[in-house]
């Protein structure tokens, strides 16, 4: 049978669901230069402000002159160098871990971590709105997958109790991606511990962010190794650079160096990627303004959009979706803001559910007041003149 790769396109075409690429040409921040032009950024993750920190470029450089660009081989043959090492023990030490490890990518911590973790006859709770990346290692996992509602506590603890598997472990993202609201950890740790299950947690969205300290919502909720014994962060948002960690205790991160495929069959990040997050987390840790500069950002903006009577959802993070439902509507809005100079995400099924395309605004530390009266201004225009 031939692969009709067309027909699906159009279908997805059709729907309104066809994705195609922007070509960026600046360095990211809140002033980019796409798709040749100008435009005022809202969809990054960049959430501190810090991808094009001159600090951060100037530790990669001094890294690349030293260790080169490559690592030239993974973790376990001869590419696990000191600068690694180095940010491993300084994020054991932020997190309040007893050892760090770090993956190529967040979807190759979360896959290989899942899958490492559990074989047949054990069980993946899962939220119904987690991640791509830990609904596929679930899925790669040879375990029994179990989805509950959406933060619903009762209804995991019921699934729980049913469940008759060996081992259980409970997955949820820290920071929902799309929607911006947390998890209710706190309480999803003490049903998993009366389960006897085990809590995972991906900080994507969290870590840097939340916390007095940048320490995502572990620290937010004061989550130590017990209540929370996997805690995923990411590198590519709030830190600016790129990859990934899991903190946890030694023996679990002894386990995955020595049983997570996707941390074993790669080639380790390139060393100046971890020197740059090495100076990016000295700022994360010390420039606690940045923190509370983006929570003026999101009171103002949450505060003022209401009066349009936009519908947003309950977040008090950076990411701050305005709910439109159809895809079309949203494609036509960010068509609309893009047309006045700024850049927001239309957000669609499958990244979405169905009858749910958002528009997914995102806010940086170094976005002025200015720039959020400009979008508010744009949403007004929107609502006044488009479905
Ligand atoms: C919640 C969440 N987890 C994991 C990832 C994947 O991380 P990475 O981009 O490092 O692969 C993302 C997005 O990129 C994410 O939003």
């Amino acid at each position: 049978m031939a692969f009709d790769l067309d027909a699906v396109l159009a279908q997805k075409k059709a729907a309104g669901l066809y994705r195609r690429r922007r070509l960026l040409d600046s360095a990211q921040g809140t002033q980019i230069h796409v798709d040749s032009r100008d435009l005022l950024n809202f969809c990054s993750n960049d959430y501190l402000g810090l991808a094009a920190d001159p600090r951060l470029t100037a530790a990669f450089q001094s890294a690349a002159a030293r260790f080169g660009v490559g690592s030239g081989a993974s973790h376990l043959v001869c590419g696990h160098s000191s600068e690694h090492h180095a940010l491993e023990e300084e994020l054991a030490e932020f997190t309040g871990r007893e050892r760090v490890l770090l993956f190529s990518t967040g979807y190759m911590a979360n896959t290989g971590i899942i899958q490492a973790l559990l074989r047949k006859g054990d069980a993946v709770f899962e939220d119904d709105l987690n991640h791509a990346s830990l609904i596929d290692g679930g899925r790669l996992a040879r375990a029994d997958y179990v989805r509950y509602h959406h933060a619903d506590v009762a209804d995991l603890a019921v699934k729980l109790q049913q469940s008759t598997a060996e081992r259980k472990l409970v997955v949820t993202d820290g920071v929902f991606s799309m929607d911006g609201d947390l998890a209710p950890l706190p309480e999803l740790s003490r049903i998993a511990r009366g389960n006897d299950a085990w809590l995972m947690v991906d900080d994507a969205h969290g870590i840097g962010v939340l916390g007095e300290n940048g320490g995502g919502i572990a620290e937010e909720f004061g989550l130590d190794t017990e209540a929370l014994p996997v805690l995923v962060g990411t590198l590519g948002k709030a830190f600016g650079t790129f990859g990934a960690f899991v903190a946890g205790s030694e023996t679990l991160v002894d386990y995955l160096i020595n049983s997570a495929r996707s941390y074993i069959f790669t080639t380790a990040l390139p060393p100046a990627v971890a020197a740059a997050t090495r100076a990016s987390l000295r700022i994360v840790r010390d420039e606690g303004d940045r923190r509370a500069r983006l929570r003026e950002h999101i009171a103002h903006f949450r505060r003022e959009v209401a009066l349009l009577g936009l519908d947003l959802m309950p977040s008090a993070t950076p990411v701050q979706p305005v709910l439109l439902g159809d895809n079309e509507r949203a494609l036509a809005w960010s068509a609309a803001l893009q047309e006045r100079g700024l850049l927001v995400g239309a957000i669609r099924p499958p990244t979405v559910p169905v009858g749910t395309a958002r528009l997914r605004i995102t806010f940086t530390a170094t976005h002025t007041r200015n720039d959020i009266d400009r979008l508010l201004e744009a949403l007004a225009h929107c609502r006044r003149n488009l479905a």
